[in-house]
């Protein structure tokens, strides 16, 4: 069966006159990389930019400069191909494209909770005055409801009026370590327009997602709608999923006041269809570059739109997902038998293993990881912290340069007091407790992410102590 897009309104000639839109991507961070190169790989023309010159030869090179599986084949085969380009000029990317894409990072700002957006807007005065002829600008960077606006209003003031620029917004809903299958395989994509002529140039530069998902017989739904509605349905998305992490966090706590076991609470919340059981896994909580400052910005904008009080709920999201840090210092000084003065725990002297770096497995990403924010709470309380991660150690370090790193699990664990098991690494689910038993001096792990065999290391005569249960 071949699915039919009913809504797909009649192809376009693109302003370059090629055959399908020739695409740019400008910023080529982790999101613009990802969605340059899998483009490319749908078969498209397409073009990457980036200020930062050194990013741009490595890319050029065939170089993925940040871990994600799968992308670097893909780069390397469509470089050769030429179909994929990289760039640090405004004017090249102008002359080239028929859409370009803003793929600029929109991070927390120093001094609040709200996006810093000047990124984008030095992407789109830098961008606008070179363009000579028709194109569109798609906004793809997670951003406060109401920037698409703004942005339709810097491209008017700074685009020659002739050329009639159009904006449109298209968000993004990449998962790190799944990066390449959410780009070629999304489960839905999204375009705020305003023209049915922005509409027509979005379902051209997507044609390639469509015929990957007939040739597959999937469906991938589009949702057409207004500006407003297309940002917001990052951030809501983003909302959900962290209330979720905090909703299971919070009951966590609940079951290790009361005796309840989270991970099987978990399973029978989640085999009822209308809950689900995905993002129901307690542990240490939820970091990386998105989810928490995604639910501050998102804070930030309600209250600026005066219905703060819609979002209260958030603050108590991050304020759940916060003291799941700390509680894990909390349980390494009862474990080690440590006081607990007015101060915090006292861990002087003690030896931790910490298994972990990054926020999750299968990415080398530490921005906000709530693993790196156990560790160095463990180290201000005075513990002698050893850090082992399989792909996180080189940015841990500039992070959190006062611990030690190992290069290997058992190098970590040797002679240590106590094991921490902060990211759920593939390589820490499979550790055998039998053989680390020998290695540590006393067998005591604090499952962080309950993501051991429980039984199996207490069988191996672990002390274990799991995460709400
Ligand atoms: C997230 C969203 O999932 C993605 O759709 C959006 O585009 C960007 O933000 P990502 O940051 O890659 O993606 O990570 P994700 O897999 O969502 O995990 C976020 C954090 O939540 C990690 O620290 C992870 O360990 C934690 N998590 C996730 C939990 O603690 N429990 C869960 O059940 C799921």
């Amino acid at each position: 069966m071949t699915f039919v897009y009913p809504s797909e309104p009649l192809a376009v000639v693109p302003p370059s006159m090629a055959p399908r839109p020739r695409l740019t991507f400008v910023g080529t961070g982790y999101l613009g990389a990802t969605y340059a190169i899998c483009f490319s790989e749908l078969g498209y023309e397409v073009l990457g930019l980036d200020v930062d010159e050194p990013k741009v030869a490595k890319l050029a090179a065939g170089q993925v400069p940040f871990h994600e599986p799968g992308l670097d084949d893909l780069l390397r085969k469509n470089l050769a191909a030429g179909r994929l380009r990289f760039t640090t000029s405004y004017e090249e990317v102008a002359e080239f494209g028929d859409i370009h894409f803003i793929c600029v990072g929109t991070p927390q700002r120093a001094d609040g909770m709200a996006a810093d957006l000047s990124f984008i807007e030095n992407a789109i005065t830098s961008l606008a005055p070179h363009l000579r002829r028709k194109a569109l600008i798609v906004g793809k960077s997670t951003v406060p409801v109401g920037t698409a606006e703004w942005v339709q209003h810097l491209v008017l003031g700074n685009a020659d009026p002739s050329a009639e620029v159009e904006v449109a917004w298209s968000p993004e809903f990449l998962q790190e370590g799944f990066a390449v299958e959410d780009v070629l395989r999304p489960n839905r994509v999204v375009f705020g327009v305003k023209s049915d002529w922005a509409k027509a140039m979005l379902y051209a530069a997507h044609k390639g997602v469509f015929e990957l998902a007939a040739t597959e017989d999937r469906e991938v739904p589009v949702v057409v709608t207004n500006f407003a509605t297309a940002e917001l349905a990052k951030v809501a998305a983003n909302a959900f999923l962290a209330t979720k992490i905090s909703f299971i966090n919070a009951m966590a706590e609940v079951c290790g006041a009361s005796g309840g076991d989270v991970t099987m609470l978990a399973k029978a919340l989640g085999h009822d269809a209308r809950i689900g059981n995905r993002f129901l896994r307690a542990g240490i909580g939820f970091g990386g570059g998105c989810l928490p400052k995604d639910i501050r910005a998102f804070q930030a904008r309600a209250q600026e739109l005066g219905v703060g009080e819609a979002l209260r709920f958030l603050s108590e999201v991050d304020l759940i997902n916060q003291r799941r840090r700390q509680h894990i210092v909390r349980l390494a000084a009862e474990l080690l038998g440590r006081s607990v003065g007015p101060a915090g725990p006292d861990l002087r002297g003690a030896r931790i293993a910490a298994l972990g770096a990054t926020f999750k497995p299968n990415s080398d990403d530490v921005r906000d990881s709530p693993a790196l924010s156990v560790v160095r709470k463990l180290s201000r309380a005075g513990a002698d912290v050893t850090v082992y991660d399989p792909q996180g150690t080189e940015n841990a370090r500039i992070v959190v340069p006062d611990v030690t790193y190992a290069n290997s699990l058992p190098e970590a664990v040797a002679d240590a007091d106590l094991m921490c098991v902060l990211t759920e690494w593939e390589e820490f689910r499979n550790a055998d407790p039998i053989a680390l038993a020998k290695l540590i001096r006393t067998p005591r792990v604090i499952d962080g992410r309950n993501c051991l065999d429980a039984a199996l290391w207490i069988r191996a005569g672990w002390q274990y102590q799991g995460m709400g249960r």
